[in-house]
């Protein structure tokens, strides 16, 4: 089984941030932090309001990444705006998610099979100037054969649905899981990266890692929380120790 790539979702540092209006907590003095501990990229959403990350924020993420050498992993909407702000930027690669204004978070992965109008072009555009573009999508079987269709050459499943079912202790948690482990091998089928995402903690990394197909994590807002009472670094190392037990006990 190939070694879990960790990137690092630094956006609700930005979060925090904004609170106040200060430039305090610095989100890329975090993607420093995280990377210094181990994360393998840094992933950060430049959402259309603004809400947190800001386009200052891209700017420096994108030098510093490219400096060390690590990948910057771009969030956004199908806009024409994000397409030409990701162009300008050329980050290794983009993660094109759904958003509306009033969600909290990114409820949800993208309809591929009813956007594809907008989204093949998209997927296009970027692919051709050198982006590796992921669709972050549901665990359904026919999402995944859309995001193919369209010419992505990753998936990044949601995880939210499973992740919120364990932490309510409901028992559709094992269904959920299951469909993360059905849509993550017919993605490999169809020769996807497969990548996860969104409501991952201490408890939901495990399982989640130990789906083979699964080839990078992308994990935020509980890091950030943890980095309250225990440092981004040492929750960073916890987090990763996880996926590498995870990852050998499903070898083994
Ligand atoms: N992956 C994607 C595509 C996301 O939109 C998000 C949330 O911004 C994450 C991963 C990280 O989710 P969380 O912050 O819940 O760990």
């Amino acid at each position: 089984m190939s070694r879990l790539r960790l990137g690092v979702n630094i956006d609700h540092v930005a979060t925090v941030r904004n609170a106040r209006g200060e430039g305090y907590p610095d989100p890329v003095r975090a993607a420093e932090v995280a990377l210094a501990a181990g994360a393998d990229g840094i992933t950060a959403h430049l959402r259309e309001d603004r809400r947190h990350i800001s386009d200052a924020d891209i700017d420096q993420l994108a030098v510093i990444c490219r400096r060390r050498g690590r990948p910057l992993n771009f969030e956004c909407a199908v806009t024409p705006e994000m397409e030409a702000i990701a162009l300008a930027h050329r980050p290794h690669a983009a993660c094109l998610v759904p958003e509306r204004r009033e969600e909290v978070t990114t409820e949800g992965g993208l309809n591929v099979l009813r956007g594809q109008n907008a989204i093949a072009p998209a997927v296009r555009r970027l692919a051709a100037a050198g982006i590796r573009v992921s669709l972050f999508i549901d665990a359904d079987e026919a999402q995944v054969a859309a995001a193919k269709s369209v010419g992505a050459q990753v998936v990044e499943l949601h995880t939210g649905a499973y992740c919120e079912a364990v932490r309510e202790r409901r028992p559709q948690a094992e269904a959920l899981l299951g469909n993360l482990r059905a849509a993550a091998a017919r993605a490999a089928e169809f020769g996807l990266e497969v990548h996860a995402g969104h409501g991952i903690d201490y408890e939901t990394v495990k399982p989640i890692a130990e789906i083979p197909e699964v080839a990078e994590l992308n994990i935020g807002h509980f890091l950030i929380g943890e980095a309250i009472f225990i440092g981004l670094g040492p929750a960073i190392q916890r987090m990763r120790a996880l996926m590498d037990e995870a990852r050998a006990s499903a070898a083994a």
